[in-house]
């Protein structure tokens, strides 16, 4: 992320971040969230930057929250989502980018239906691309604020173990959040029916099928949404199927150690991956993973488009 001088800076997946930049964003993020304590939320350490929001696909927590980000360092934030565009008049996204560059924007947060099209941004705007997600590639922002909650909950992470449970195969969360959690000196698991697993995952990570047996061994349970939009028809027999063997519920929470971190990255089918009861309980860290999202963006923003001032 930390370029050589004068090198335009961008964060497109959590390799793009060296150990140091892992840190340096957390401990960013961490002085950010005091600032969201404050009555009043808002620094100008970004005041005269253009953000855009290019949103290709919907999203509620994660364009908000940039949203958010941005306004709060102060800088102008433009929404652009492709139903309310030239998109709907069949405008491609190099067209798009180049409109962007015209208008002299300094950031582009980008979320895509096609993993790689941040890539393909970096290539022809020269300013800072940001990956909001990319089809079922990546999800850099959402592994940062999934390790600045389990820190908040849990403390230093290295040995830590934690289960990415459901529809892996689908999953840009999990696949950023693989290497976020294995460069923290994390135990990862990787739990799925096997229809719903890629065909590899990466060294380090260990797959199961079942996750009973893997519950009483976890920090954290990390749940994920069964994406609905991105299924093939087939890969399991019916949402009660399902259920039944991957839904994190009460019956299952009890055979946890109690400090578990239960996770999922929103939106949630409560009924289908995990119980309304553990939705709600106290183990659950979702609302912390959307606070955590405003504070670790505001971070990611600042290091990537600040000066280094904070201003505040
Ligand atoms: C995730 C996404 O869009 O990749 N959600 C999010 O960013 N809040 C996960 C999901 O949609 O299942």
């Amino acid at each position: 992320m930390v370029g050589e001088a004068g090198e335009r800076r961008h964060l497109l997946d959590v390799d793009d971040l060296a150990p140091e930049d892992l840190e340096r964003v957390l401990e960013t993020a961490r002085s950010f969230s005091e600032v969201m304590r404050r009555p009043i939320k808002k620094v100008p350490s970004l005041r005269g930057k253009t953000v855009v929001n290019l949103f290709y696909e919907p999203s509620t927590r994660t364009r908000l929250s940039f949203e958010v980000a941005a306004k709060r360092l102060s800088a102008d934030v433009l929404n652009f989502t492709a139903t309310t565009s030239s998109v709907e008049k069949g405008e491609s996204l190099k067209d798009t980018a180049l409109t962007l560059r015209a208008m002299g924007v300094d950031a582009v947060v980008i979320r895509h239906p096609v993993a790689g099209a941040p890539w393909l941004l970096r290539r022809w705007l020269d300013v800072t691309v940001l990956n909001a997600g990319d089809g079922m590639h990546a999800h850099p922002t959402q592994a940062l604020l999934d390790l600045f909650t389990m820190r908040e909950r849990l403390g230093d992470l290295e040995g830590k173990t934690i289960a990415y449970v459901g529809d892996i195969l689908h999953s840009r969360v999990a696949r950023s959040g693989f290497k976020a959690c294995l460069a923290m000196g994390m135990k990862v698991l990787a739990v799925a029916p096997p229809t719903l697993l890629p065909p590899v995952v990466p060294e380090g990570v260990e797959v199961s099928y079942d996750l009973d047996e893997v519950i009483p061994r976890c920090d954290v349970l990390y749940m994920l949404r069964v994406q609905k939009e991105r299924l093939l028809e087939g890969r399991f027999p019916s949402p009660q199927e399902y259920s039944r063997f991957y839904q994190l519920n009460m019956e299952r929470l009890k055979a946890a150690r109690p400090g578990v971190v239960v996770m999922h990255p929103g939106p949630m089918n409560r009924g289908m991956e995990i119980s309304s009861e553990v939705a709600d309980a106290p183990h659950a860290a979702v609302n912390a993973q959307v606070a955590a999202g405003v504070a670790v963006r505001m971070a990611v923003l600042f290091l990537l488009l600040g000066t280094g001032e904070r201003g505040d």
